[in-house]
Formats: C-alpha cells, sequence, structure tokens
C-alpha cells in the first residue's frame, strides 16, 4: 500500500537548497512512497492565547500532517539549530496537546548546507524535538548533505550521480521504516 509522507522543508527562500534537495526525493521516491511537501510559510507564530481558537491556516497544516503517513524533514541550519520558522511549524502540529498531528509516526532527517558539515547540529536538533513530538525517527543512514552547491549539476537543481545513488539509498532505508509503523 502506498504511504504518503508529509516533506517539511525548513528554509522559505526560493532558491532554497533544502527544497531543490526536497524536489529531488520526491523524483527519487520509490512507488510506495509517495511524497508531498507541506508548505510552513504561510504559518502564523505560534501563541498558546489562541491554540482552542487557531486560525485557519493553522487547521489546514496540520489536516495535512494528519493525512499523512510519515514526515521527512529536510533542513538548513541556521546558527548550529533549526530555522525559527520550522521549529514554529512543529509547535502547531504538536497542539494542543491531545491533537498533536506528530503523534506516533515515523520521521526522518535530512540537513543540506553549502557549509561543509552538512548542517549536522540542525540534524540532531530535530532528533531531538521528536523526542517531543513523539515521532520515531529513522536513526540510520544519517543524512547531512554538506557542500550543496559542488553536489548540484549545471542546471542547478539536479543533484550529481553519487548524491542520487545516497539519495536514492535513504529512501530504501526509509521505505523499510515506514512500513514498520
Ligand atoms: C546560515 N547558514 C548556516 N549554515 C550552516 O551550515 N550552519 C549554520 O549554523 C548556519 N547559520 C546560518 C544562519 C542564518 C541566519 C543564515 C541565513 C544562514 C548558511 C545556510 O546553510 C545557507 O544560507 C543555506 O543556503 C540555507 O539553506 P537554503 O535556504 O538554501 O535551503
Amino acid at each position: 500500500m502506498q504511504k504518503k509522507v508529509a516533506l517539511i522543508v525548513g528554509s522559505l527562500r526560493k532558491e532554497s537548497f533544502n527544497r531543490k534537495v526536497a524536489n529531488e526525493f520526491i523524483r527519487f521516491a520509490p512507488d510506495n512512497l509517495k511524497l508531498e511537501i507541506v508548505e510552513i510559510k504561510e504559518l502564523s507564530f505560534f501563541n498558546e492565547d489562541i491554540e482552542n481558537n487557531p486560525p485557519q491556516e493553522w487547521l489546514d497544516y496540520k489536516k495535512q500532517l494528519d493525512d499523512a503517513d510519515a514526515f521527512l524533514f529536510v533542513s538548513p541550519e541556521y546558527n548550529r539549530t533549526i530555522p525559527g520558522v520550522l521549529k514554529n511549524a512543529m509547535e502547531i502540529g504538536a497542539r494542543p496537546p491531545k491533537e498533536n498531528s506528530w503523534k506516533g509516526k515515523p520521521g526522518a532527517v535530512v540537513t543540506v548546507s553549502p557549509g561543509l558539515i552538512g548542517g549536522l547540529g540542525a540534524n540532531q536538533t530535530i532528533r531531538e524535538a521528536a523526542v517531543s513530538l513523539n515521532i520515531p525517527m529513522m536513526q540510520q543512514p544519517e543524512a547531512y548533505i554538506g557542500q550543496i552547491k559542488d553536489k548540484l549539476l549545471e542546471d542547478g537543481v539536479t543533484v550529481n550521480e553519487k548524491t542520487e545513488k545516497f539519495m536514492k539509498t535513504f529512501l530504501e532505508a526509509f521505505e523499510i521504516w515506514v512500513n514498520r509503523f
């Protein structure tokens, strides 16, 4: 049975490398995984005062999470941790506590950076938050895609052969992980 995977991209930038990599994951997805980006750019800041009377965009977003069978985070690292927009999207998805949209569904994380370390700090931060969100995360393979500019072909959107191979290996493992739930 085909499983729906909500892709959460931690950058709002139009030319985001993370979004490009997310789109490549969509292109490489095995038949049994349907990957779709769930947009987070319209989400207003989380505020506990309004969580029981939330704005429509929170509800629409949570519905997309609720409809998903699994989650794949693809994110940059900002100041050794994660972008605020991604953290905000995590909070909105998790609340109110009885309506945690992440709860119990499998997930995985990929971080992408022009830097050498490949967003290691952000990758770990997402795993840390996943404990509280209650997303059982795939442990291996870990995915730190560093020096991304060297991994894209001249068209600026297609990853090179070696990266494609790694991404397909990652997806194979993720498919097995998702099917365990
Ligand atoms: C960055 N960048 C960055 N890179 C990194 O590897 N580690 C870091 O801690 C940071 N910190 C950081 C903070 C802020 C505020 C910005 C704007 C950028 C660089 C970052 O990886 C680069 O801008 C990426 O291109 C961002 O990802 P997208 O938008 O291309 O997906």
